[in-house]
């Protein structure tokens, strides 16, 4: 995903668009490199989810009413956007959820799955895509296998191919690590899996954000993504699924709408996505995320691209140079995702310290326990980055570590 270094980014006219961004810290500029865990929403999806709640606001599906009609049209909408977003062949195959969380967990509780079936994935999954399938492991007796990682993030697709065989049901595996930034080859990644008739679900929580994803491209089975990293609202997030797989599936949970007919002795269920979006779904947080992915559509997403690039190499060459720093990843096609450790200092002492200079980043497990235990850590500190990050942004990180080294050595 990364693009060559040639276009121009007016990264001012993008920041004049986060009224957040010109707030102070600590009595210090905000310089807001946490974006991995969320970003920062544009004036456009404020707007929009205000707009649509002083204008048009009512339940969906329900209503025969001009404010019912018109909020179902909006939340249909966003439906559509997201379906182009990602090139889904039809917007029958985008379910809304409340976050890439639950997106995941609709498949696995819908997967069939018998005491000994295998579920493979990857050592640097979030826990969001390996909780749900210690879930199987726990209720239904499945195995999980691990696939390795080399010390940047990349994986070994002979040993994906080993490790997927009779008993594999699922291939569970992150198209980006939201620690070591590494983008995983999707497409190879789903040719190998499906030569074997194995299905493969994405978690594209960082994916998605940093390049453009083409679901029908990489013939993803399913694909799983937040809004909240996607300059939109938490309470989003978005399950893609093939069509027939998604008809094959038994609903998640049991409510309203998703139902076809309810009698005393006897129910039947709605068709997808309807039947996975029990209860009134997150009508306002689509609203928003359809703006959110408007936004990023009007703006040029191959100078983004490249400046993101610019972003992490700058960090990473300045980072190279400290030899009390030791950087995690780096991987040849990786997103704007930088984690690191300093010698002799715990990470959470470090992004404390980086607080009171106004600079925000994360430090800890980053939900990934199992990726900490293979490279031999309990945690890390990491700045990630988005597009309105500007290059003197990562001078104030490096400043802010040299002074958090001289405090804490
Ligand atoms: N998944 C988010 C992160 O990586 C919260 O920080």
């Amino acid at each position: 995903m990364n693009a060559p270094l040639t276009r121009a980014f007016d990264v001012e006219a993008v920041r004049t668009q986060f009224a957040i961004l010109g707030r102070s810290v600590n009595e210090r500029p905000l310089v807001y490199l946490d974006n991995a865990a969320s970003a920062q929403k544009p004036e456009a999806v404020i707007e929009a989810m205000a707009a649509q709640l002083r204008g048009a606001y009512a339940n969906v599906h329900r209503g025969l009413h001009t404010l019912a009609n018109e909020t179902t049209e909006a939340f249909e909408a966003a439906r559509s956007t997201v379906a182009a977003f990602i090139n889904a062949p039809s917007s029958d195959s985008i379910i809304f959820t409340k976050g890439g969380t639950q997106a995941i967990n609709i498949v696995a509780a819908g997967l069939e799955v018998q005491s000994g079936d295998e579920i493979v994935l990857s050592v640097m999954e979030h826990h969001s895509n390996i909780v749900p399938w210690h879930f199987l492991r726990e209720r239904k007796g499945a195995a999980l296998k691990w696939l390795d990682i080399d010390d940047d993030g990349g994986i070994d697709l002979a040993a994906l191919d080993a490790l997927i065989g009779p008993k594999t049901k699922l291939v569970a595996i992150t198209h980006m690590s939201n620690v070591l930034g590494a983008n995983t080859p999707a497409a190879e990644i789903t040719r190998i899996a499906h030569a074997k008739g194995v299905k493969v679900l994405f978690d594209g929580c960082q994916a998605v954000v940093h390049g453009q994803v083409d679901v029908q491209a990489i013939d993803a089975d399913f694909y799983a993504f937040t809004g909240h990293k996607l300059y939109g609202p938490t309470g989003i997030g978005v399950l893609y699924g093939k069509r027939d797989l998604l008809a094959a599936m038994p609903p998640f949970e049991g409510g309203g709408e998703m139902i076809d007919i309810v009698e005393r002795e006897r129910v039947t269920y709605n068709e997808p996505p309807h039947r996975f979006e029990a209860g009134t779904p997150p009508i306002i947080e689509a609203i928003g995320l359809n703006a959110a992915i408007d936004w990023l559509k009007s703006q040029d997403r191959a100078a983004i691209e490249v400046h993101e690039a610019a972003l992490r190499d700058r960090a990473m060459s300045a980072l190279r140079e400290f030899n009390w720093v030791k950087l995690h990843g780096a991987a040849a096609d990786k997103g704007a995702i930088v984690a690191f450790s300093m010698e002799g200092a715990h990470p959470h002492d470090v992004a404390q310290i980086l607080d009171r200079q106004g600079v925000a980043i994360r430090a800890g497990h980053h939900c990934a326990q199992p990726l900490m235990q293979r490279l031999g850590v309990t945690a890390t500190a990491r700045a990630s980055f988005a597009c309105y990050n500007r290059l003197d942004e990562v001078d104030a990180l490096v400043e802010a570590l040299y002074k958090a080294r001289k405090l804490l050595s």
